[in-house]
């Protein structure tokens, strides 16, 4: 057999049953072998590319963000756009060290946490359903959480659905589904315990996913370009050159939404040509969909991007976070979709993961997988679900928008249509290093050395402050 044909069988190929090997899925027996019975076929494939706190200051309730007071003399606001590690020990008022919320997280136009009113009613049902108890879940998770989180991702409509090649394994949020996909991908992916195949990792990226895959054990984790600074947007030349220059079968983690620092998605040609090289170079995509509904304000619009490559026949994963779109942020909810060439494939790929799971955490949590369920399972609720994630998305549009106009009202040199292309909860505001520390110096704009910044920290109230603010930084630095 040619090689092209080899390889164009499946990654997931080699899975076996409960034991598990390949170029693509192999899955050998790595480690503890399993009872004989449960050895059962040729070993499967999903082949590449076919396919400090410090307590609120007792002094005077001051709000971080609240436009009114004094503090340093000249400075009258404190406005966190991102995580804060040092905070001024000689003011009183920087308390707010429990930033890291800041950094991730949703906040209302009051600056305040929101639990989305769907999930509030979801829960007073739960909490009165009698019938409902603490038994341990299935390992691989709730069967309607699971079911219905990879049709969202995948559509109602999905050819792979209906034709039974797709799984869903529940996880502890989308990093569990990041983790526990290249914990199977290191060991039944592109031969047995491959620790050698390359996992590309966009530069810049969300930071965890070097730490996961490299936990996993991955040895050689490399960049694929993606940010270009001079003209604040996507490198596309140079991430298809990494593409194409890849070896064959290598592990690609993309973004399916809302790209995570720079806020930049590829637009529908671009992932096109994207997906063209890597069906072509053999490149596994592993998508992960921390945001579907957020960026855009729509489901669907949002998963495109899968959707795509699922109809362009590839074997794939796709890691999905309920973190932010339910905003159930400490319930630890995801979903790892397995999308295979063919049920037998996806059932072996379950099996192993079914492993992967009993040791990592066993069985997974109950509490945010019977809201989404609920939700996702009601037209009523789902509706309702769908009417919450427009207004978190619609919030962070608008406060794009009028950070942009006001910038290009006060003549802020430079361009700042980059503000309303990207999307999602971050943006890359373009300030150098110098910038972004005369803005945490002398206005108490707390933003990170990137210039990254999350728009949920921006509001009504403090956006002529932010605004004006980094006219003076861009106009003095
Ligand atoms: C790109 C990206 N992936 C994954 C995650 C992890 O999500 P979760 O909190 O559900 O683990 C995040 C969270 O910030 C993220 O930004």
């Amino acid at each position: 057999m040619p090689r092209g044909s080899a390889r164009a069988r499946t990654a997931f190929s080699r899975a076996p049953v409960r034991t598990g090997s390949s170029r693509g899925f192999t899955a050998a027996p790595g480690g503890q072998p399993a009872p004989r019975q449960q050895r059962r076929g040729p070993a499967p494939t999903l082949g590449p590319a076919a396919g400090a706190l410090r307590p609120p200051s007792s002094l005077s309730g001051h709000q971080p963000d609240a436009a009114a007071g004094s503090v340093h003399g000249a400075v009258a606001t404190h406005v966190y756009l991102a995580r804060v590690d040092v905070v001024s020990d000689e003011c009183p008022f920087c308390y707010q060290r429990e930033t890291l919320a800041h950094l991730v997280a949703y906040r209302t136009d009051e600056g305040q946490p929101w639990v989305l009113p769907v999930v509030r009613k979801v829960e007073q049902m739960i909490a009165s359903n009698t019938s409902l108890n603490h038994e341990y879940l299935p390992i691989l998770g709730l069967p309607d959480f699971r079911a219905n989180a990879s049709r969202i991702a995948l559509g109602d409509d999905s050819p792979a659905i209906k034709e039974g090649r797709v799984g869903g394994v529940q996880s502890l949020g989308g990093t569990g589904a990041l983790r526990i996909g290249a914990e199977f991908l290191r060991r039944w992916y592109n031969g047995n315990n491959n620790t050698a195949t390359p996992v590309y990792i966009s530069s810049p990226s969300w930071e965890n996913h070097n730490s996961v895959f490299t936990d996993a054990g991955f040895k050689d984790i490399r960049t694929y370009r993606y940010w270009d600074p001079a003209k604040r947007g996507l490198d596309l030349q140079g991430l298809l050159e990494d593409m194409e220059a890849a070896p064959e079968f290598s592990i690609f983690i993309l973004h399916a939404c809302a790209h995570n620092p720079t806020g930049t998605d590829p637009t529908q040609e671009q992932w096109k040509q994207i997906a063209t090289v890597m069906k072509r170079r053999f490149l596994f995509p592993f998508f992960d969909s921390a945001y579907q509904g957020f960026a855009s304000g729509c489901l669907d619009r949002d998963a495109w991007a899968v959707r795509y490559f699922v109809a362009q026949g590839f074997e794939l994963f796709c890691a999905q976070s309920f973190s932010k779109n339910f905003g159930l942020y400490n319930e630890r909810v995801g979903n790892l979709s397995v999308v295979g060439r063919d049920a037998n494939n996806v059932q072996r790929v379950l099996s192993q993961m079914e492993k992967i799971a009993r040791t990592t955490w066993s069985n997974p949590p109950s509490q945010g997988a019977r809201i989404v369920a609920t939700t996702l399972t009601s037209p009523q609720l789902f509706a309702e679900w769908k009417d919450n994630v427009k207004t978190m998305a619609d919030r962070v549009l608008l406060m794009r928008s009028e950070l942009r106009s006001r910038l290009e009202s006060l003549g802020t040199p430079g361009t700042w249509s980059h503000i309303t292309d990207q999307i999602g909860m971050f943006s890359f505001t373009g300030l150098n290093p110098k910038q972004v520390d005369y803005m945490i110096k002398e206005k108490h704009i707390y933003l990170m050395a990137s210039g990254r910044i999350n728009m949920c920290g921006l509001t009504t109230k403090n956006l002529d402050y932010v605004a004006s603010s980094i006219h003076e930084a861009v106009t003095k630095i």
